[in-house]
């Protein structure tokens, strides 16, 4: 087994295993990508400031994430067709985030059910809600969401249209795979992979097939959200899922102060700066950029946590230290996860837990709660001077 040091050491191993329509289904950006690039070289652009001679003893990297006592603050994102990645993907990754002590955000578009990870799972996680059409549909979602004791939702309000991502386009992504000559070519490179697959009956959409109606091809994530998604929803919407769900309410996609405010009226427990991990808007600002204007817009009024981007415990720190509350990680599990499954899963959180603590460390700090923007040193117009 080669020595893993860094999350991208666990990309290479992701890349090697894992069939090249999934692998391109994360790895992907909207459109040109612009976005999806700046998440990771924005991050770039920001420097930490050391500071020595400080008595280092007794760090904690633990806080809280609405309300809940995490090891650090970073929560699995949800990522749709995990279950694809890695056979019964959900299941090893809720079990790992419960092993370490994040929390588990399980996706709509999910290949293991809600049911399937609430009896797999140690600890309660938080399921992602999509919002549909059917009104029906999304009752019944709630009240699977509480039967499985999760103990808070996370609304994604970015989207209701999906971007176009190219690759899924021309690699034909549906779950489980379509069979045509490239996609069987390619997965006889994939052995492992596909012997797990063979293995186990979670190969479709677990909380859609079988519960939704009216879905042509149930097996396409892109007919399934032209399909069903609500063009409608608007912020009376979102407040009355807040209502029907009665419990802690996330909401993830935000990128506007405006809309940060919004999202305080409705009630929101927490807010997620993100812009889906680059794959809705091209063209948008990264997050980390977003983040400061927004965590001014809301002071202290509502956590704001952020996604998008982050693939060290350096990048973690950052967002930390420029206001965020937690952060979420989607790709940089997804690839411990398609590389060695759900060990693969605990060692992305190993290097990135090893990565804040050392680096927090040497900004002269013992507690992620206590990082501020005084130790950042943030180049001059980092926000942007944009004309709204
Ligand atoms: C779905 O959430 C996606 O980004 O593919």
């Amino acid at each position: 087994m080669p020595v893993i040091t860094c999350i991208d050491d666990l990309k290479r191993l992701y890349k090697r295993r894992v069939p090249r329509m999934f692998y391109d289904y994360a790895e992907s950006g909207s459109y040109t990508e612009q976005t999806f690039r700046d998440n990771t070289s924005d991050f770039a652009a920001l420097r930490l400031r050391q500071k020595v001679a400080v008595d280092l003893s007794g760090r904690s990297t633990e806080s809280t994430m609405v309300g809940e006592k995490v090891a650090m603050p970073v929560a699995l994102a949800p990522v749709g067709l995990t279950g694809m990645q890695s056979a019964d993907g959900e299941i090893k990754a809720a079990r790992a985030a419960a092993a370490f002590g994040i929390p588990f955000t399980l996706s709509t578009m999910s290949i293991c059910s809600i049911e399937d990870v609430a009896a797999h799972s140690p600890t309660p996680f938080w399921f992602q809600v999509y919002t549909l059409k059917d009104e029906d549909f999304m009752r019944r979602l709630f009240d699977r969401a509480r039967a499985a004791n999760c103990s808070a939702i996370v609304i994604t309000v970015d989207l209701q249209i999906l971007g176009q991502r190219h690759k899924d386009l021309k690699n034909g992504l549906s779950a489980p795979p379509k069979l045509t000559p490239s996609s069987i070519a390619n997965m006889m490179t994939k052995i492992p992979w596909g012997l797990e697959m063979l293995g186990t009956k979670r190969r479709f959409f677990g909380n859609i097939v079988g519960h939704a109606k009216g879905v042509t091809d149930p097996s396409s994530l892109s007919s399934w959200t032209a399909e069903a998604f609500d063009m409608t929803l608007d912020w009376n919407r979102i407040a009355k899922f807040k209502e029907m769900w009665g419990g802690k309410v996330i909401l993830k996609g935000i990128m506007d102060a405006e809309d940060a405010k919004a999202a305080l009226s409705v009630g929101a427990d927490a807010i997620i700066v993100s812009n889906h991990g680059g794959r809705q808007l091209d063209g948008a600002l990264s997050s980390i950029r977003a983040l400061p204007g927004i965590v001014d817009a809301v002071v202290d009024k509502v956590e704001v946590w952020l996604d998008s981007g982050i693939r060290s415990g350096q990048d973690v720190l950052k967002a930390l230290a420029l206001g965020a509350k937690g952060t979420m990680i989607g790709r940089s599990y997804i690839y411990g996860l398609g590389a060695m499954g759900e060990a693969g899963v605990t060692k992305a959180l190993e290097v990135i837990r090893k990565e804040l603590d050392i680096s927090m460390a040497l900004c002269g700090e013992r507690k992620v709660t206590a990082l501020g923007r005084h130790n950042l040193l943030i180049p001059k117009g980092f926000e942007g001077e944009w004309v709204a």
